[in-house]
């Protein structure tokens, strides 16, 4: 029997490596800085999700280390056994009184925070309704929670409307900040629609921090308040983790039945205090936005007419390519040239539209961007 699982492992290595789509891990050092080495070789880092540069930030470093001495190490335990502490309390009100909600309940992940809330909520006869380029956290969740999942096109509000038109219950679930595409949900015609007939969940991993009114997310840009809101801590805050926000019922609900939180070691209390420290950085630090705004005028300025460019109001910077072959090419004669970018296949992206997800972040100089803007340029026309 056991010669089924090695054919099985065997076969889907070779169609992976046959299709040109295979996925390696590579020894970082400085992953999360503008300046990274592997092996060797230095790079200039335009691949991580750390848009504040808050990752490798002193102040911030120094918070987890207060956090440590404070309250050492580990959580010891699941958040309703041993694992919450006064630190955890202080990061759930600050969230809420930041973001405005009445309750938030943290995770270890975004991944799992997602997960949670879709198996907890939907049930049999629900209608999930979630946008064609949601995460994959959010589309693993819908296809095995137990309700009728439907996805309808990118940011398509007449679409959502058409799939919304019955009477089941319903919740419609969008990321603000397309991790992929670096585009902006219509949050405020989506609030609209669902407003009397469907809740509405944001995932909004990569809006927070980096838009709104002291980073307070695409929510607070749109001017709109969902029933659910996910924030995830491993992007503009720079460490790791997620909550989500909700009213006072929802969080009751979440915390009797959220199996992610229940049966999960709670995160460490040093890195809730450092997460609460960031929540701090992220919204008395204008000058992180403003420069990340800067840098992305500067890139446009230099790659708008290049083939590939796609213009976005964010620090996700698509450079489509098409061909998955292309974008590796693409990607590996970067590398030669000191950058580091990672080609972005599919699965993850849709088939034909391979790139380079090219991420700006407030740590990066105008040089960096000059630079890296010749490189690519230089590229595309060597491959013509
Ligand atoms: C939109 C979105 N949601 C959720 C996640 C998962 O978050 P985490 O990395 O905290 O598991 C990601 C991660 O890339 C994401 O892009």
């Amino acid at each position: 029997m056991t010669q089924q699982f090695r054919a099985r492992v065997q076969g889907a290595l070779l169609e992976r490596e046959t299709l040109g789509l295979t996925r390696s891990l590579q020894v970082l050092e400085g992953g999360n800085q503008v300046s990274t080495q592997c092996g060797e070789t230095e790079f200039i880092n335009f691949s991580s999700n750390d848009y504040l540069g808050l990752a490798s930030d002193k102040a911030l470093t120094s918070a987890w280390q207060a956090g440590l001495d404070v309250y050492g190490a580990g959580s010891g335990a699941s958040p309703l056994v041993t694992g919450f502490s006064a630190a955890h309390a202080s990061l759930e009100s600050s969230l809420c009184e930041w973001l405005g909600f009445d309750r938030a309940v943290l995770f270890g992940s975004g991944f799992s925070a997602n997960q949670a809330l879709l198996f907890t909520l939907m049930h049999k006869d629900d209608l999930l309704l979630q946008d064609k380029l949601n995460h994959a956290s959010l589309m693993e969740a819908g296809v095995l929670c137990q309700a009728t999942m439907k996805r309808f096109k990118h940011n398509d509000v007449l679409h959502l409307s058409q799939l919304l038109s019955g009477d089941q219950n319903a919740l419609v679930v969008t990321e603000g900040v397309f991790s992929m595409d670096g585009d902006i949900s219509p949050l405020k015609e989506i609030h609209q629609l669902t407003r009397n007939n469907a809740w509405l969940m944001v995932d909004d991993a990569h809006g927070v921090g980096v838009l709104g009114e002291d980073g307070a997310g695409s929510c607070n840009a749109a001017g709109i308040q969902p029933e659910i809101l996910v924030v995830t801590f491993g992007k503009a805050f720079g460490l790791s983790g997620a909550a989500i926000l909700c009213s006072e019922e929802v969080g009751n609900y979440l915390t009797q039945f959220a199996r992610h939180h229940v049966y999960s070691t709670a995160i460490p209390p040093a890195q809730a205090y450092a997460i609460t420290h960031a929540i701090g950085m992220i919204q008395t630090q204008q000058w992180r936005r403003e420069k990340l705004h800067e840098l992305s005028q500067v890139y446009d300025e230099l790659l708008q007419s290049v083939d590939g460019y796609v213009a976005t109001c964010t620090p996700i910077k698509p450079f489509i390519l098409g061909k998955s072959q292309h974008a590796l090419n693409v990607a590996r004669q970067l590398k030669d040239k000191g950058f580091w970018m990672t080609a972005i296949r599919p699965p993850t992206v849709p088939e034909g539209s391979a790139r380079l997800r090219i991420t700006l972040t407030a740590n990066h100089s105008i040089k960096d961007i000059s630079a890296l803007a010749s490189a690519l340029v230089q590229c595309m026309e060597s491959n013509k």
